[in-house]
């Protein structure tokens, strides 16, 4: 089915100049970018957006590294766009991710690793409304 996912270009990724990059490897996979917004993040706003890791160990040092450059927010659609565009990113970790993919092209670490994205349809409903209003989504 045509679907939306929700995709951050992260603070490692803009602070190299990848943006147009990790761009094309979205479009070259089938997905369209119908919404793109370069914005810095706040603390609170990061916090709020990681919520539900906010037990973890890494939580303080995911949210440091997320307001720390600029970030891209998109929405991007398709066929099936949250596993295509889960597979074009690769695995969290970068040294787990097949060869091709934007974690293995571009990721540093497990924490600068590049871009993230939806993992399932409430999740990626709720995130693109979080950063997107409905006017802002141009199919
Ligand atoms: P993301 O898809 O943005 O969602 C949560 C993020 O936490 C994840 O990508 C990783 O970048 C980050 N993360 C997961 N595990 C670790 C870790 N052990 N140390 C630092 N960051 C992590």
């Amino acid at each position: 089915a045509l679907e939306r996912t929700f995709s951050i270009i992260k603070p490692d990724a803009t602070k190299r100049n990848l943006t147009g990059q990790i761009a094309a490897k979205f479009e070259e996979a089938g997905l369209r970018i119908v919404a793109s917004k370069r914005i810095q993040l706040t603390l609170a706003q990061a916090q709020t957006f990681y919520g539900v890791h906010k037990d973890r160990p890494f939580f303080d040092e995911l949210c440091e590294f997320m307001i720390s450059e600029p970030i891209v927010v998109q929405v991007l659609e398709g066929e099936n766009a949250i596993a295509k565009n889960r597979e074009v990113m690769g695995a969290t970790n970068p040294a787990d991710a097949a060869e091709g993919t934007i974690r293995k092209e571009f990721a540093l670490s497990i924490g600068e690793n590049s871009v993230h994205g939806s993992d399932a349809p409430e999740t990626a409903a709720e995130e693109i409304a979080f950063f997107f209003s409905g006017l802002e989504l141009v199919g």
